[in-house]
């Protein structure tokens, strides 16, 4: 049986790879996600601020100070509170290309033009095989159009694209009104990947001290059926790889999404919650169940689902919303 797959173009022994996460801050982590079989290692963001509050001290002849930070904001981190600073994630990418024999792909997070995005280049230097691009914006202002959203994501895509030759993934937002059509732009502009979706953190209110809380829980599986619905409406319209990102909890999670068009299936909160070595259990189970339903191929399972080939496409259309709705008896 067959579990490769090619994805940005990098030929993968098996679909199923860490996604952005702490989990490459530490090498023995990335060690360990190696020997349980993940195809590839996904670095977690650097982050255009990082970027930014560095250049910034280097402008100013001053010392780069952990203290420092681009934005006067409590909410945003200071420099000392992310684990890696620009050239120490540098450096990492680097040492774990040295020790593991799967493809390292890196992470740049931004959302407005500038210089930030040079640092693609030195991510590719470093020894990336291929990019993830994560434009983690919230579109806040009211007097800014969809079309001027997205816009600014494409830009960001060229002008990172300009400064490297590595394939270039980009992590998308659910929240745009024509998910697949801004998907068929960023293929149209380049992008040999998009990765759906990020999650959004929403903030919580606290009510005593009238203040919006900064709020993380870890996913579950019920996350994963909106990407699986618009994966599967993509799924055969664009030329770019698909990656699942988002509530990947088990072995049935991952055949989901190939099945829907995926072309890899990323998993974070699954590992954070039960070590690296959970991703072997995921794997084993996965390719025991596709041995067991005479599958030769992950390639031949993949867009079987998808809104073009499944039996009943109404299911991922209005007809479910109507359907279930009146499936609530009371
Ligand atoms: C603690 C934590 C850190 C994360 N860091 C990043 C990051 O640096 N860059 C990024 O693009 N996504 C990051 N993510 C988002 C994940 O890559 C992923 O998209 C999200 O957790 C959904 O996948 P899951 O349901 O498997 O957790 C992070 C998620 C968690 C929980």
């Amino acid at each position: 049986m067959n579990l490769s797959t090619t994805y940005l173009g990098l030929p993968l022994k098996n679909p199923l790879l860490p996604g952005a996460s702490p989990m490459a801050h530490k090498l023995d982590t990335v060690r360990r996600l190696e020997d349980a079989g993940a195809a590839a290692i996904m670095m977690h963001s650097l982050f255009e601020e990082q970027i930014t509050s560095q250049q910034l001290a280097e402008f100013a002849h001053t010392e780069f100070s952990a203290d420092s930070s681009s934005e006067a904001s409590s909410y945003f981190p200071q420099m000392k509170d992310y684990a890696l600073g620009p050239d120490r994630y540098l450096e990492q990418i680097a040492k774990i290309k040295e020790m593991v024999a799967i493809p390292v792909i890196g992470s740049l997070n931004g959302i407005s033009m500038g210089g930030w995005t040079d640092h693609a280049r030195l991510i590719q230097q470093a020894g990336a095989d291929a990019l993830e691009l994560n434009v983690y914006y919230v579109a806040t202002d009211p007097n800014e159009s969809g079309t001027a959203v997205e816009k600014r994501t494409l830009d960001i895509l060229e002008a990172v694209k300009a400064s490297v030759t590595i394939p270039v993934a980009v992590k998308l937002s659910s929240y745009f009104s024509s998910p697949g059509h801004f998907a068929k732009q960023l293929d149209a502009s380049g992008a040999a990947g998009v990765v759906m979706f990020n999650r959004f953190y929403q903030p919580d209110i606290n009510i005593e001290e009238l203040e919006a809380t900064p709020h993380l829980e870890l996913s579950n599986s019920t996350e994963l059926r909106q990407r699986l619905r618009w994966i599967a409406i993509i799924h055969g319209h664009i030329k770019a790889s698909i990656a699942l990102s988002g509530g990947v909890h088990s072995f049935e999670d991952i055949i989901k999404g190939i099945m829907v068009g995926a072309n890899v299936v990323q998993v974070v909160s699954s590992l954070l919650k039960h070590g690296p070595e959970h991703l072997a259990g995921l794997l084993a189970d996965f390719s025991r169940w596709m041995e067991a339903h005479e599958y030769e191929s992950v390639d031949q399972m993949r867009g079987s689902m998808s809104l073009a080939h499944c039996p009943d496409p109404s299911v991922y259309e209005r007809a479910n919303y109507l359907r279930v709705l009146q499936l609530w008896k009371i």
